[in-house]
């Protein structure tokens, strides 16, 4: 299994913080905000990792985070000239995958929990075709949106409804087998321009393909792509390493633990 970290974008939500410096390199707490889903993958037991950054910020990234060496992993980087979409990462990934699984995360996202780890490599053990992780939100107008069925089944899959089908909210990490690339080139941009992650979503949803797990009620997640949330997100970080006494996604100690290093 491969690791894709999603970190492009034009982050417009964030101007103007955002329009000199990419917004995966802004700190949240005490680390640039692209350390956290680096280290879910790297939690979860993945150390080939590519790194999808828009052109101009690539040199700030490698500067960052190097090869991987100094964790025992091995990162790469591809670009997009634009934000053409999440969709748009497999295809900019292609040759990296190389034919392989992998595991997409949004750049600005973070989960955090006891049982996240345990989750997501099952997941990964079972996968079969696509697999998502979903939270309860009050408010979902700003996701992609899933509809279960009595028997947990997901039956339908909204991107930003204005009247939701249901209050589960789709996270920013997605496990694929390859074939999502395939089915990717087939995506037609949205209105918006983008290749949509949802549409790609469907598809597998169509086929019986997609599975869609219900994150653990103690796991934690959070988008840093607004102002306020960002702002939380900051917060969190330092309340909850304060009252664990030990520090979240510090990379070194994970890959320590691992003894990848
Ligand atoms: P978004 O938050 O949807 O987009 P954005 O980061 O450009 O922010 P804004 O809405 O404020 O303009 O993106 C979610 C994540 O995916 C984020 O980490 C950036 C990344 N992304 C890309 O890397 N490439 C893309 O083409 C898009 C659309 C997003």
């Amino acid at each position: 299994m491969k690791g894709i970290v999603l970190a492009g974008g034009k982050g417009t939500r964030l101007y103007p913080s955002t329009l000199a410096i990419s917004k995966q390199l802004l700190p949240v707490y005490n680390r640039p905000m692209v350390y956290y889903p680096l280290a879910t993958l790297m939690e979860v037991g993945i150390r080939d990792i590519y790194i999808i950054t828009q052109e101009e910020d690539l040199a700030l990234y490698q500067k960052l985070l190097g090869t991987g060496e100094q964790w025992g992993i091995q990162l790469s980087y591809g670009t997009q000239s634009s934000p053409r979409g999440i969709a748009d990462a497999l295809l900019v990934a292609e040759e990296f995958l190389a034919g392989d699984s992998f595991a997409l995360i949004l750049g600005d996202n973070l989960f955090w929990g006891p049982h996240l780890v345990e989750q997501v490599s099952t997941a990964i053990q079972k996968l079969k075709g696509a697999t998502l992780f979903a939270q309860q939100r009050a408010d979902v107008a700003d996701f992609g949106v899933v509809e279960f069925d009595d028997s947990e089944n997901p039956i339908s899959l909204e991107e930003k409804p204005k009247i939701p089908r249901s209050h589960w909210a789709l996270t920013g990490l997605y496990l694929y087998e390859n074939k999502a690339v395939g089915l990717a080139k087939s995506l037609t941009p949205s209105a918006r321009g983008e290749l949509e992650i949802t549409d790609l979503n469907q598809l597998f949803l169509q086929k019986g393909e997609l599975q869609v797990e219900k994150l653990e009620e103690t796991t934690f997640w959070q988008d840093a792509g607004s102002h306020d949330s960002l702002l939380d997100l900051g917060c969190w970080v330092r309340q909850t390493e304060a009252s664990l006494g030990e520090e979240i996604a510090n990379l070194d100690k994970i890959a320590r633990l691992k003894q990848w290093v």
